[in-house]
């Protein structure tokens, strides 16, 4: 039974609105949009496009983004409701220990694992890629067995084929923002406000002057036909594209984790999940109009900087050095968002007893917890250092949707067993779209490869030897429970 233990929802909220660990209350609406667009633009974007155009979907790709944005704002509705309801710190973890118990909540935060440190390993891959090109710019040439993972095929000067060694840019930017996290940057939201700035006017920039250089022959065929392999192109194609480039909205949760520190949690946090989805799914389409437009997809193929190569086919070398610089600096404030997170979340399950202690020790000078910092600057950058950008991109893809699921169940439960509790928000359409988010999601993981499957099982079985030889023993929870009984 202690299995499904679950904490009560008062006591969640009545402990994140007290005590000396209360969180200063300064996001408003605007904010929170913000702090979600500054955690969704990034690789996904600029890099996951390019590929699963060239390998999945052509230039329907477009559609692609059409069908993750469906799943992601049903999704984006269930985690507004439970955040409006439970508005403290923790996100997807937090909510299902309320509703699920504890065996799904450890499921949980360990499956985050892969939203939030395996996709800091993709942007640091898609920033080491943009760093290359930009520094090619300039004259300067990072030798290519040092800037790819061994499982990258590598075509030298001369001719010759070989793989790559480590992807030292990619290690060297995980190892610089873990310091930075550990010292303890304040996530000032005005700093991330300059930077989501910086961000949309890339893309907008890119919009407004690819559309000139768009040669509409690169859109026939739209949907180019089967290849007779399940998830090259045609249907089957678009639905796998559609898990891929799903990376790219992933960070809209993230507003979720900022509960705490919102003025109005239940009326703002709905707003800044629902904003910056909308003005995301609008941008990311034109953008992948765009980019299928200027450039042929046959020719994205393992190009993990695809609007570098676009829109170097444009005259004007100042935007080349302007919209790499800006898509390096926009991917720089995910990866440091996608670390805060995850530390979070460990953070929480250590403090409840369901992981060591030593991720929830704070540093006594920087009160920052850093030995949980340096474990994941391990574990990132050598997912980063030896790992293709695509293996990596759907393994977070899979480990989200399986944690949207989840939440999408746990909306539907807490209207059963909790329907007076207050919710400013509530999911339209109930049970309708709590449905048709699971049924989306789960869509577009199965429509994921069997190598990815496998690696979300093998990361589950981890999981579960973890709890069952460690967690369920330590959680306090659970001991508070066995206390009582004695
Ligand atoms: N959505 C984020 C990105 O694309 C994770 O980089």
């Amino acid at each position: 039974m202690n299995l499904f233990i679950k904490k009560p929802i008062h006591q969640l909220i009545e402990s994140a609105d007290g005590g000396e660990y209360r969180l200063k209350r300064s996001l408003g609406a605007l904010n929170l949009v913000s702090l979600g667009i500054g955690a969704i633009i990034g690789a996904g974007l600029f890099s996951l496009t390019g590929i699963a155009a060239a390998e999945n979907a052509g230039p329907a790709v477009v559609l692609s983004f059409m069908v993750a944005a469906v799943g992601c704002a049903f999704a984006g509705m269930c985690y507004s409701e439970l955040a409006s309801m439970i508005p403290v710190a923790g996100s997807a973890y937090t909510y299902a220990y309320a509703t699920m118990g504890e065996f799904f909540a450890w499921i949980i935060g360990w499956d985050l694992v892969l939203e939030y440190a395996v996709a800091s390993s993709v942007v640091a891959v898609s920033w080491s890629r943009y760093v290359g090109s930009f520094l090619q710019d300039l004259g300067i040439h990072i030798p290519a067995r040092l800037a790819a993972c061994p499982f990258d095929v590598i075509h030298l000067p001369d001719g010759s084929v070989t793989h790559g060694l480590v992807n030292v840019p990619a290690v060297c930017i995980i190892i610089l923002i873990s310091i930075l996290l550990m010292v303890g940057i304040k996530e000032s939201a005005s700093v991330n406000d300059v930077i989501v700035v910086i961000k949309l006017l890339v893309v907008l920039t890119f919009i407004a002057v690819g559309v000139h250089y768009i040669k509409p022959g690169n859109y026939v065929p739209f949907i180019p036909s089967n290849t007779g392999t399940f998830g090259e192109f045609g249907f089957s194609g678009i639905m796998r594209a559609a898990g891929i480039i799903f990376f790219a909205y992933i960070g809209f949760d993230t507003v979720s984790t900022a509960a705490q520190e919102a003025h109005h949690p239940s009326r703002d946090i709905p707003r800044g999940i629902i904003g910056s989805l909308i003005l995301c799914t609008v941008l990311y389409i034109l953008f992948a109009l765009v980019l299928t437009g200027m450039l042929n997809y046959k020719l994205m193929r393992g190009d993990a900087a695809p609007v570098a190569t676009a829109i170097n086919l444009t005259p004007f070398p100042w935007l080349h050095v302007l919209i790499k610089l800006g898509i390096i600096g926009g991917f720089t404030s995910v990866i440091l968002v996608m670390l805060l997170g995850q530390s979070r979340i460990f953070y929480a399950m250590s403090r409840d007893g369901l992981l060591p202690k030593i991720f929830s020790d704070i540093h006594p000078q920087w009160r920052t917890p850093w030995r949980s910092n340096i474990l994941f600057m391990f574990f990132v950058s050598f997912f980063a250092g030896f790992f293709p950008i695509s293996k990596l991109g759907n393994m977070t893809s899979i480990g989200t949707l399986l944690a949207f699921i989840i939440v999408c169940a746990g909306v539907m439960i807490l209207r059963y067993t909790h329907p007076d509790t207050p919710r400013a928000y509530r999911c339209p359409c109930f049970p309708q779209f709590p449905i048709l988010g699971i049924l989306v999601c789960l869509a577009m993981m199965t429509s994921l490869d069997g190598e990815t499957w496998w690696r979300l099982v093998i990361w589950l079985i981890i999981g579960l030897i973890i709890y069952f030889t460690y967690s369920r023993f330590n959680s306090h929870l659970c001991q508070k429970l066995k206390k009582k009984h004695h």
